[in-house]
């Protein structure tokens, strides 16, 4: 019931249309059913009499009425389609302006190919459903009262002995249609399965290929296809049993009609054109009552579709602001804070992934945070833009709790370049100004120049405006990490987060973004995540993570000293020579001169 109020709510603002179309299908459903009469008058006052005049002027009237019918259920369907496609458009751009509001816990839980399902068959089927409710939907059960109503009129005595056949006849459908809706369900559901196993391995093709997979792959996509198939093989068989079902309803009841109407006629209680009418009326009940029990499907079809993107629209976003959500007025000074902050991933396991965090890291400093694979890197920086919320403790920034902030204005502060680098299709210029589409042509160069992407740009013949193609395809991954840092320094962020971003990039190259990032005045607070110690040397401050806490905390020199673990990762990466921290040291310098 719910879900009909949320589905009318979206055709309100067509409903000028709707009625429109009600309206002319109200008149085809009065011309239609004026037909049989006129036939019968034809026969009775006509032909029985002999009368031309009679069935001239009552032929013309028929055709008259059959044309003007054509042309309302014209219009009928014009205003029909109009209200299914508006109402399908803002249902698609309602979804979508949902989904834009999905925190990161949201979208783990709904898979891109089930979102994309909903987002094209599911609304697809919903405006089939309003189509052709606004079209034969109403039509044939209008129909259906009306040539009951005239039966009865023409003849009470035949129409109630039609009268169990009848309700025989909407007992079936409706059986039918009750049984329909969870296979229409188990079809939507099946495709879903389909959909994300497509969605996996087109985006992964050319790992499936790599790794010579396209056997397994093959057997998981046949799997998912051939249920699938079974399942609406299953559909149809059920439904194919509808239709002869009701045929021989109707049949019955031309039986009955003819046999028992024609034994009265015969007695002189009823006349021939009567008969012809009943039979006529009979075919009009009966004909609507097949097409509904055939249209049976699309609304099953419809409103488990509906149901589906209802549950999208009526899920609400994990992280949002708060009523008396506050803003940052002047710039801020960035200092981060990490108060004794927990965290877990909604989904699986409960074992938190970060445990009692306590981080300070100052205005413009450089934090660089090291650790194994899994540590819990990635997710304590995703804390900050608030891609998920702590699951106890708090951050500030600028001892403000991020909570409270307003998020759009969290975002406007950092620079974020996530450990993979997703990049648009469209020229690297667009790409770089993604962030910032008003920045001039010299802040995008500086920021390129700074994220050391400047160069390889300019090799391209067409510099700036080469094309990328989609999700960055036609770069390297250095490439490609280099102009994710030039968006994020573009918009010049207090705070900027870089996950791994410089892992493809070579050591010379890292240096140099290093330093270029150290020259922008004033500095802004940076937390630089890696599993290079080499990439960490010159911060001031080192965090090394192990298993969700942090296993040590200080400087490059104090770490060295004081830590065994941090001395272990040194050793391993750069060998037990202190010395070679200096050459290092000395590498940068000469770079940087
Ligand atoms: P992280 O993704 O934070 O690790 O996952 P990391 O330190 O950045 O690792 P690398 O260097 O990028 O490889 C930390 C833990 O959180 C779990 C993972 O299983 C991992 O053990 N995790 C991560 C989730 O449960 N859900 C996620 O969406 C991501
Ligand atoms: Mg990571």
């Amino acid at each position: 019931m719910n879900l009909i109020l949320k589905l009318a709510s979206f055709c309100r603002p067509y409903w000028k249309k709707a009625l429109l179309a009600l309206l002319l299908l109200s008149s085809v459903v009065v011309m239609d059913l004026s037909i049989p009469r006129l036939i019968q008058r034809i026969i009775d006052q006509g032909i029985a009499r002999h009368d031309q005049a009679v069935v001239i002027h009552t032929a013309l009237i028929m055709i008259c009425l059959s044309m003007l019918s054509a042309l309302f259920a014209i219009g009928n369907n014009y205003f029909s389609v109009q209200v299914g496609e508006s109402v399908a458009r803002d249902l698609r751009d309602a979804l979508f302006l949902k989904i834009q509001t999905f925190s990161f816990g949201n979208l783990d839980r709904q898979r891109t190919g089930q979102l994309m399902v909903r987002l094209t068959s599911d609304i697809n089927a919903v405006k089939t459903m309003i189509q052709i409710s606004l079209r034969i939907g109403t039509r044939a059960p209008l129909l259906m009262i009306g040539s009951l109503i005239l039966m009865v009129n023409t003849s009470k005595i035949l129409a109630m002995t039609l009268l169990p056949l009848l309700m025989g006849t909407l007992i079936i459908i409706v059986f039918f249609i009750t049984k329909m809706e969870p296979l229409f369900r188990g079809v939507q559901q099946k495709l879903d399965k389909l959909n994300n196993v497509l969605q996996e391995n087109v985006a992964g093709v050319r790992l499936v290929k790599a790794f010579v997979r396209s056997g397994f792959e093959e057997e998981r996509f046949e799997t998912a296809n051939n249920a699938l198939t079974d399942c609406s093989i299953r559909v149809t068989k059920f439904m194919a049993a509808m239709s002869p079902a009701l045929t021989v309803c109707v049949n019955a009841g031309m039986v009955i009609v003819i046999w028992s109407g024609g034994l009265q006629a015969i007695r002189g209680e009823l006349s021939i054109g009567q008969v012809v009418a009943f039979t006529n009326y009979l075919l009009t009940t009966m004909t609507p009552l097949i097409l509904m029990g055939m249209l049976s499907n699309t609304w099953a079809a419809g409103l488990v579709s509906a149901r589906r993107v209802n549950e999208i629209l009526e899920t609400s976003s994990e992280v949002t602001d708060k009523p008396d959500a506050v803003i940052f007025h002047e710039k801020i000074r960035g200092r981060i804070v990490f108060d004794n902050v927990s965290f877990h991933y909604g989904s699986g396991s409960d074992e938190p992934v970060l445990k009692n965090i306590n981080l300070v890291a100052e205005p413009g400093e450089v934090v660089a945070i090291l650790g194994a694979t899994g540590a819990g890197k990635t997710s304590l920086i995703d804390l900050i833009p608030r891609y998920y919320d702590v699951t106890s403790g708090k951050i500030t920034i600028d001892e403000i709790d991020i909570r409270d902030l307003k998020q759009e204005n969290l975002f406007a502060q950092c620079g974020i370049v996530p450990q993979e680098s997703i990049l648009f299709s469209g020229t690297v210029r667009d790409n770089i100004r993604y962030g910032r589409p008003d920045a001039t042509e010299e802040e995008v160069i500086a920021a390129a120049k700074a994220a050391q992407a400047h160069d390889f740009i300019m090799e391209r013949p067409l510099g700036y405006d080469s094309r990328v193609e989609q999700r960055g395809m036609n770069l390297s991954g250095g490439q490609k990490q280099r102009i994710a840092i030039a968006r994020a320094l573009l918009i010049k962020p207090r705070i900027l987060i870089l996950d791994d971003s410089t892992s493809s990039v070579d050591v010379e190259t890292e240096i140099r973004i290093q330093n270029a990032l150290a020259d922008q005045m004033p500095r802004q607070t940076t937390l630089l995540v890696t599993q290079r110690v080499s990439t960490a040397l010159k911060a001031d401050k080192i965090v090394v993570l192990d298993k969700g806490s942090i296993a040590a905390l200080g400087t490059h020199q104090e770490l060295l000293i004081s830590n065994q673990i941090y001395r272990e990762i040194y050793d391993s990466q750069l060998g037990s020579a202190s010395d070679i921290a200096e050459v290092r040291a000395d590498r940068q310098e000469s770079i940087k001169k």
